[in-house]
């Protein structure tokens, strides 16, 4: 059992706080509640270091731990996002050709990515580079039995539900979506969770790799921040209530890819994660498993910033380098591509996590909840496929250079053939192309984790109507009387609020309790030898066996496209 030995300072005992909020003492600073939600009995503890400002020459490098700063209390009241950057496809093309297949209207954008003019967005002025912060929003109730029971034991600490968002790795933040529904919601499934939300660095800031970069600096940046919070999260949310025995990681898209990447650290060979259970929704990523395409990243991240190493492009002001991340970002990648992804770096990702799922190289030891949408593919599919069968060749040879001929002609002639009839899981060469995208890049991976764990997972698949990737957080993230809208998906809304309902109660069920449940919704019964999963739909839950075509997952997981 872990001693708590700091303690939570009354507000009204310091001199220095403005508000009757609560101080916790972390030891290397005093950090104030921001706020405290009474409808919901909230406390908001907002934008708390966890890690040292990554400028300077800690650029391109693990994080490392603040410095003390206690001469003044902290409160967060300024906010932080990590410099982003959006791709020209994804901003522009990708939802007027969304729009277009929903409302079945002609789509008749140009799809050529360098015909459109680059125009620098203006940034969220919470934008720094210093963003390495983290919120905890904490149930009244759980944060005062915390400081009544402090010196006693720890049983009276609640479960830790521990969110890192999404964004291709170059957009997002902690603050993305809010958490209120769903900590609500903890409060009447059980006693409540202490929900965290992290940020990470994003674009070249995070996602930096290949030899030269390794050289001086840390490739997966990113990834050690996470796991840096997650550490910090172990040894400091007993201070606000939470049991650092009982967390739970929680992500979608990159961030259900970066908990993969998580699940498989070190291939396993590093100690107990900081974590014991894990929601692991949409995961994805590109896999990137040689040095090229991040080498090639690299040099050309330095000749937009003017330099040809890494010590110099740490000298540079913040300002340019943020705009060089946000202009290769925006005008480089090719449809469905954000430039920069997890990398293969030999320690933290010795392999794909897909490789290392199948070798047993990852942490056993977790407790793990699964999900995925029925349409993944399309938002990352590019309309130039609409009318031919052989973009998904063209395609293969573009994001897989050294694949060879005989395996490219398996994948568009054996797993993916140009047959129309429905009978492969598609009905038109576009829907082909979305199928293999989905599941090479995100649905796959759900299925090598519920394999991983012996089919002991729990697995839904999320089927609401247009099933688009990322469509399960708006009802994860449901509030009620406000629409939970990530702006990635304009225009949809939860359509049935029993099933946001339900949707939250087996996710804080999961947190709480290791098993999801829901009084208003069915049972939630493991993947199993069965290979079930939960369907969830607008008007009806229900278990169902798992539509992902194994035989083809079976093939993307050992990356038999390199060598
Ligand atoms: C937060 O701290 C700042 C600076 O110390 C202070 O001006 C502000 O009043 C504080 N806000 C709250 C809500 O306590
Ligand atoms: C300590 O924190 C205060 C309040 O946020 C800030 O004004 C000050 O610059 C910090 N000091 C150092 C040395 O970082
Ligand atoms: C493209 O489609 C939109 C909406 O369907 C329409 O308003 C516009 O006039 C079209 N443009 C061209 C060049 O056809
Ligand atoms: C794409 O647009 C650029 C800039 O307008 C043009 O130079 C290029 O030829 C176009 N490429 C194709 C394949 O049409
Ligand atoms: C929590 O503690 C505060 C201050 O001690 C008290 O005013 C409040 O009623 C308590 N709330 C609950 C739900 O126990
Ligand atoms: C917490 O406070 C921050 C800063 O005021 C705000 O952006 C955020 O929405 C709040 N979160 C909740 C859950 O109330
Ligand atoms: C393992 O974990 C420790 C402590 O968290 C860390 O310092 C070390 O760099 C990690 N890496 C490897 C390869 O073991
Ligand atoms: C690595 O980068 C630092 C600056 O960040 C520089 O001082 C150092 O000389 C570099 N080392 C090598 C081997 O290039
Ligand atoms: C496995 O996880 C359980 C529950 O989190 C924990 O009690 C146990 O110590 C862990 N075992 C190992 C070998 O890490
Ligand atoms: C899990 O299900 C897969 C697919 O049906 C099967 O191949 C595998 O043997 C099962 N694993 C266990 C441990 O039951
Ligand atoms: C979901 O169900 C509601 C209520 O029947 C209906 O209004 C809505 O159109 C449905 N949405 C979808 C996407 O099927
Ligand atoms: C909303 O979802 C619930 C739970 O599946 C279902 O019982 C109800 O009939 C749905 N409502 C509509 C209008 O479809």
């Amino acid at each position: 059992m872990f001693k708590l030995l700091a303690f939570v300072l009354l507000a009204t005992l310091s001199t220095c706080s403005a508000s009757n909020l609560p101080i916790v003492d972390l030891g290397y600073e005093l950090h104030q509640a921001i706020s405290f939600n009474s409808a919901q009995g909230l406390y908001n503890f907002s934008n708390i270091r966890y890690a040292a400002p990554p400028v300077g020459d800690l650029r391109f490098r693990a994080p490392v731990a603040p410095a003390r700063n206690r001469t003044k209390v902290q409160n967060g009241t300024v906010g932080r996002v990590c410099p982003q950057a959006v791709p020209i496809w994804f901003q522009y093309i990708e939802p007027a050709f969304l729009l277009s297949i929903s409302e079945g209207t002609q789509f008749n954008l140009s799809t050529n990515i360098s015909s459109y003019p680059y125009v620098p967005t203006k940034p969220d002025p919470r934008t720094t580079e210093d963003c390495l912060f983290l919120d905890v929003v904490v149930p009244e109730k759980v944060f005062n039995r915390s400081r009544s029971s402090r010196i006693s034991s720890g049983k009276s600490l609640a479960p830790v539900l521990v969110w890192i968002d999404g964004g291709g790795f170059t957009q997002g933040d902690k603050t993305q979506l809010n958490p209120s529904g769903l900590v609500n919601r903890s409060t009447v499934v059980g006693d409540g969770v202490v929900f965290v939300a992290i940020n990470y660095r994003l674009g070249a800031f995070g996602w930096l790799g290949g030899h030269t970069l390794m050289a001086n600096g840390t490739a997966n940046a990113g990834l050690h921040d996470q796991r840096f919070a997650l550490d910090w999260i172990s040894k400091n949310i007993h201070l606000f209530g939470g049991d650092p025995n009982q967390v739970t990681v929680m992500g979608d898209s990159a961030g259900g890819g970066s908990i993969m990447h998580q699940i498989t650290a070190y291939g396993g060979q590093n100690g107990t994660s900081p974590f014991q259970q894990a929601i692991v929704q949409s995961p994805g990523w590109v896999p990137t498993p040689d040095d090229k395409q991040p080498e090639q990243a690299l040099q050309q991240f330095l000749k937009l910033l003017n330099v040809s190493t890494i010590a110099e492009a740490r000298k540079l002001s913040s300002k340019k380098l943020i705009a060089a991340n946000a202009y290769q970002i925006a005008t480089k990648p090719s449809w469905g591509e954000f430039v920069y992804t997890p990398v293969v770096d030999g320690t933290f990702v010795p392999k794909l996590p897909g490789q290392l799922l199948l070798e047993g190289r990852y942490d056993h030891n977790l407790t793990v909840m699964t999900g995925h949408t029925s349409n993944e593919g399309i938002e990352f599919t590019s309309p130039d496929s609409r009318n031919s069968s052989t973009y998904l060749a063209t395609l293969l040879k573009k994001s897989y250079p050294s694949v060879k001929p005989n395996v490219s002609s398996y994948i568009t002639d054996v797993l993916y053939p140009p047959v129309y009839n429905g009978s492969h899981g598609y009905n038109s060469p576009f829907t082909r192309v979305a199928v293999a995208n989905g599941e090479s890049a995100i649905e796959c991976n759900v299925d090598y984790l519920n394999w991983a764990f012996g089919n002991q997972t729990f697995a839904y698949e999320f089927n609401v109507p247009p099933g688009l990737h990322g469509l399960d957080m708006l009802y994860v993230f449901y509030n009620k009387g406000q629409s939970a809208d990530d702006g990635d998906l304009p225009g949809l809304k939860v359509q049935n609020e029993t099933v946001a309902l339900i949707v939250q109660d087996y996710i804080t069920s999961f947190a709480q309790f290791g098993a999801p449940k829901s009084a208003l919704g069915p049972a939630f019964k493991r993947y199993g030898p069965q290979n079930m999963v939960l369907n969830i739909g607008n008007h009806t839950i229900g278990p169902m066996r798992d539509t992902t075509n194994a035989s083809r997952c079976h093939f993307w997981q050992t990356a038999p496209y390199y060598q």
